[in-house]
């Protein structure tokens, strides 16, 4: 299995998904500063995935800050989290992952308990590295459940990369696919490139590849085409944000594909954790859009495309409304329309889950 980020010797070691598909190469990261860096430039990138790596770098950082007194480390504790919070605005799963950590900070260092630095380092990298194991398992209920709406014969359209690489592993859009696959089912995949920085093209075609599935590689305005043409079947991405009435947050050019699936009557699902859905955000329109540095769209591979001094938009995320949404696939199951429904009974399940 690609190891997307894992915790190693004290250190984080990611994929340099930058790097990919031209070279296989591992990042150490021995300090939070690190971390922070690599999510912000995309060394690591994918909702789930910049979750654990906000987990593992606040593990990483608290076990290489200074003991002093308890209060410090509080406060070194609650600094980090800060800092982590302010790295990439739109994915729901990173303010997830911090929060899950200051709980079980919480729960571990209560007011009056004594103070054992060593026992809480440990316990933080520990729930750091739950945080990913458990990813990896969400992902392949989220694959069983999706499994289920996928035909042998099935051409699927994805879009960006919400592959293994993405997450802690196996993937949640990847990781239907993935399962409809281990079910013997046969499933070509059509790849959108995903302008600007191509995690279609580099990255879900050499997770496809690595794994020997049946992949095309499009450009993302041939698309509407290939469907109008009724080459696309089903069309499924992941989320970096479900909103409580379902509207989706996802990579830039997701809502042009859904509305296009509609208006060809063609299935369009999300796949994503429980730990994406953002029961404060009423609808997407309160969703934070990401918005990214303007070389991103002028310059490809540090070749600059486009003339000096040109006016850029850069929003790394778009709003996909539940309308156009057929079924959003969680690890708690296939939630239908109506949305505001169905996605906070969802939500609701799956802390119940975790009660037990
Ligand atoms: O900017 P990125 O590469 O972090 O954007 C990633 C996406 O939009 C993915 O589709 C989303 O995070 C789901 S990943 C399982």
């Amino acid at each position: 299995m690609i190891k997307t980020i894992d915790w190693r010797d004290d250190t984080v070691v990611m994929i340099d998904q930058k790097r990919l598909p031209r070279e296989e190469r591992y990042l150490t990261c021995k300090t939070h500063g690190e971390v922070i860096a690599a999510i912000n430039d995309l060394t690591i990138r994918g909702a789930p995935a910049i979750g654990i790596a906000a987990a593992m770098g606040v593990a990483l950082g608290m076990l290489r800050s200074p003991v002093t007194s308890p209060s410090v480390f509080r406060e070194t504790f609650d600094d980090l989290c800060r800092q982590f919070r302010k790295t990439r605005p739109t994915a729901r799963n990173l303010f997830w992952a911090v929060e899950r950590m200051k709980a079980y900070f919480s729960r571990i260092f209560p007011p009056d308990a004594p103070f054992d630095a060593a026992f809480l380092r440990r316990s933080l990298a520990d729930e750091a590295r739950r945080i990913l194991n458990e990813d990896i398992a969400i992902n392949r209920r989220i694959g069983g459940f999706g499994a289920a709406l996928i035909q042998s014969g099935d051409a699927v359209l994805t879009h960006c990369n919400a592959g293994a690489l993405a997450t802690g592993g196996y993937g949640t859009a990847l990781g239907v696919i993935r399962a409809a696959v281990g079910q013997g089912k046969a499933i070509h995949v059509f790849v959108d490139e995903t302008r600007p920085v191509l995690q279609g093209a580099r990255l879900t075609a050499w997770e496809l590849m690595q794994e020997h599935i049946p992949a095309t590689l499009i450009a993302d305005n041939m698309a509407g085409y290939l469907m109008f043409r009724g080459k696309i079947d089903k069309i499924i991405v992941g989320a970096d944000r479900i909103a409580k009435n379902g509207d989706t947050a996802n990579k830039i050019g997701t809502y042009t594909l859904a509305v296009l699936a509609q208006a060809h009557g063609i299935p369009f699902y999300v796949a994503a954790p429980t730990s994406t859905i953002d029961l404060e955000t009423p609808a997407g329109d309160a969703i934070p859009i990401e918005e990214r540095a303007p070389e991103e769209v002028t310059s490809w591979g540090g070749c600059r495309v486009a003339p000096e001094g040109i006016a850029v938009f850069n929003p790394a995320f778009d709003v996909t409304a539940g309308r156009y949404i057929t079924a959003i696939i969680t690890e708690a199951g296939v939630a239908m329309p109506p949305y505001d429904e169905s996605i906070p009974a969802m939500a609701g399940q799956t802390r119940l889950n975790e009660g037990c």
